[in-house]
């Protein structure tokens, strides 16, 4: 059986959909704390937490579980360097419970949800998964200290485990079911079309003076469903080869946060109200990931690499809800 922890969170909710859909035998686990239930409906949860042993013990006694797809963390970068603690706690102590059981109960696979965060300020454009990685926030930290401990389970062949390190995720389900939902929104695709919504008067761009085409950051934007995609073929590829490894996950290519606000005007049809505001901290001005690691080794090949499409399945998911 398959265990998708934070399976009713934003990322997670799109696997869990998509496997149903394959017709997987799947279990979620969640606390919904940031999840929601509308993402779960006609799938099998059960509701504890991580940092509860006994909760992650009863969920291994009551389930065969082969393989996992561990998506639960707390994911806000601000909030990380105000509370350092819920981090760390949630996110490193919650995965060594998880592991821990693993190890007791002999599941050996397991794809972790990384992050660009890990690297920090990149050394060079695009980003390689060599390059050093110096976190600049708590948030970051915490992904790459379960990266350290995932080697060492794999180092003593206790499991085989993919990290994958994810850029900007953005989109929605293509149909329109689900899409992303967090509370408070901090991501920009989300904020530029509730303001298009109309939901906010206006949106602020965190500062026009960063070195780059137009002053403002630039990120490289990755459809939900392709990181998916990337999830099922890393658990493929790992089983195969019972191999352990960490790959980037986005398209390559680099928009600036007035490009993205500029190519919503255009899905949505609608003008969107911003203000140039100040620098939010340790935002860093370009990161764009070099995903040929991905496509070589794991054999994944975005399919929906283009910025309006991402925005309109987001935008489809918006205006509806
Ligand atoms: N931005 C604005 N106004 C907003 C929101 C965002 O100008 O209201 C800007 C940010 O300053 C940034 C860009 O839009 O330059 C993208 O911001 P997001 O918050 O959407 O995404 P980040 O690049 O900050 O963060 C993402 C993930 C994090 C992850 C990080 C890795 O959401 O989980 O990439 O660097 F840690």
């Amino acid at each position: 059986m398959i265990l998708v922890t934070g399976g009713a969170g934003y990322i997670g909710s799109h696997l869990v959909k998509k496997l149903k859909e394959e017709n997987k035998d799947l279990i979620v686990f969640d606390n919904f704390e940031k999840g929601h239930r509308w993402a779960v409906k006609d799938v099998e949860v059960v509701e504890g937490d991580l940092r509860n042993e006994k909760d992650v013990e009863n969920l291994f006694e009551n389930y065969k579980i082969d393989e996992i797809f561990h998506f639960a963390a707390f994911s806000l970068v601000g909030e990380s360097m105000k509370e350092p603690d819920k981090y760390f706690k949630n996110n490193v102590c919650g995965t060594l419970n998880l592991l821990k059981a693993m190890k007791k109960h002999g599941t050996r696979y397991i794809v972790f949800s990384s992050t660009a965060a890990v690297y920090g300020e990149p050394e060079n454009i695009p980003i390689t998964e060599d390059q050093k990685k110096e976190p600049t926030n708590v948030y970051g930290q915490s992904k790459l200290m379960i990266e350290d401990a995932l080697k060492w389970y794999s180092n003593l062949d206790i499991i085989r485990y993919v990290a994958l390190r994810y850029f900007n995720a953005a989109g929605a389900y293509p149909d329109g079911s689900i899409g992303e939902d967090h509370d408070p929104e901090t991501h920009l695709i989300p904020i530029v079309l509730e303001t298009a919504l109309g939901n906010r008067e206006k949106m602020y761009v965190y500062g026009n003076d960063y070195p780059t085409k137009d002053g403002t950051p630039v990120r490289d934007y990755i459809h939900v469903m392709d990181l998916i995609d990337a999830h099922i073929q890393a658990m493929e590829w790992m089983k195969k080869n019972n191999q352990s490894d960490v790959f980037n996950l986005g398209n390559g290519q680099g928009f600036s946060v007035l490009e993205v606000i500029k190519t919503a005007e255009k899905v949505t049809k609608r003008k969107i109200n911003y203000e140039i505001t100040s620098r939010r901290s340790g935002d860093p001005a370009v990161l764009i990931a070099s995903s040929n690691k991905s496509k070589k080794i794991l054999n994944w090949e975005p399919q929906y690499p283009q910025l309006e499409k991402i925005i309109s399945d987001a935008w489809n998911w918006h205006k509806n809800r």
